[in-house]
């Protein structure tokens, strides 16, 4: 379920993040590669849900080859159980229960993080989901609500409603993103669940991806923000294990630029288009100290077009060896 490559490098999974880590991320990253998994940002499963027409934003194909796990998020069992089986009609190869937002709309709801003030109310929606299917069940949460008080009794309850392993980014909702992940509890839930446990949080580099292996045992690694600011990463932490070290190529990197430009859907007018394509060049260039001093200067401009915008920003990115940490 979570295999390790031939080098010992462990299963790699590009993290659900809605909004930035849209499609159009996806796929672009999907033309670097390195990752073996990712996972769908939520698809929100409201109290009067139409799941057939909810679920249909779902596209299992949607990175070719790579498997694209779809993600639930709600606290109604009975349509998470259903929204569950569309997905898999849909030809979901695995579901994962959202316990982490931390939004406040969602968790007014009872949904996302909410789940964790409760731990047997968890395990209902997570056995819901599980009894609905039988494809691989899985819970992505974080370590509390507004503390870590049921971090245990949440591990528990989610392992014992049968799912297939936990996905741990291991601050509570009250934190956000403020304070950093908390590896050791990721060392923690290893310690106590016999299911497996996917690390996630904080993960910018090699050296940090060795460090959440080395402290925490962790069977998987899950990594967000770190493949935005460097879509290189994947291949980077992959290379280590061969022995290798992966140097990007800045053409691989405008070629991942140019068909994030292209995948951007033509219905979005040019400034929602030229705002996303700020809103990751500002991620890319925070990941080089060469192009931090240049940031400024491309999310300042005012270009009509995400085209334009590239073209200005290439000769920068040309000018820098894309040299990652
Ligand atoms: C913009 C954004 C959107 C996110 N959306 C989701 C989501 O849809 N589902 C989810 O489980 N986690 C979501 N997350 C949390 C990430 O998947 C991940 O757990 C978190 O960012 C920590 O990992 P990182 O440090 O590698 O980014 C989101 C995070 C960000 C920054």
């Amino acid at each position: 379920m979570l295999p390790k490559d031939p080098n010992g490098c462990p299963y790699l999974q590009l993290a659900p993040m809605e909004g930035v880590g849209d499609a159009c991320f996806r796929k672009a990253m999907a033309s670097i590669g390195g990752f073996d998994e990712a996972v769908r940002d939520f698809l929100r499963v409201p109290m009067h849900a139409h799941v057939e027409s909810l679920s249909r934003v779902y596209q299992a194909d949607e990175l070719g080859s790579i498997p694209l796990a779809a993600q639930i998020m709600g606290s109604h069992t009975e349509h998470m159980a259903a929204m569950a089986q569309q997905l898999v009609k849909r030809g979901a190869p695995r579901i994962d229960v959202n316990c982490g937002c931390p939004s406040n709309t969602v968790t007014g709801k009872g949904a996302g993080s909410s789940l964790l003030k409760d731990p047997s109310f968890l395990y209902e929606v997570a056995k819901a989901v599980v009894q609905a299917v039988s494809i691989p069940v899985t819970v992505k949460m974080r370590s509390g609500y507004e503390d870590i008080s049921l971090f245990k009794e949440n591990l528990l309850a989610a392992q014992e409603s049968g799912v297939r392993y936990i996905t741990l980014h291991p601050r509570t909702k009250v934190d956000g993103y403020g304070p950093p992940a908390r590896w050791d509890l990721i060392a923690e839930a290893k310690a106590l669940l016999k299911i497996p446990v996917v690390g996630n949080g904080d993960i910018l580099t090699v050296q940090n991806a060795l460090e959440v292996l080395r402290i925490t045992r962790c069977d998987a690694l899950m990594i967000g923000r770190g493949s935005i600011i460097n879509p290189f990463l994947f291949h980077q932490i992959r290379a280590h294990f061969a022995g290798r070290t992966f140097v990007p190529r800045v053409e691989d990197l405008l070629s991942y630029l140019g068909l994030y430009v292209k995948s951007m859907a033509s219905d979005a007018t040019a400034k929602i288009r030229v705002g996303k394509l700020k809103q990751l060049l500002g991620f890319i260039f925070k990941g080089s100290e060469q192009l931090l001093a240049v940031r400024q200067q491309i999310l300042a401009s005012a270009l009509g077009t995400p085209e334009e915008l590239l073209d200005f920003a290439t000769p920068y990115l040309l000018s820098n060896s894309v040299q990652r940490k």
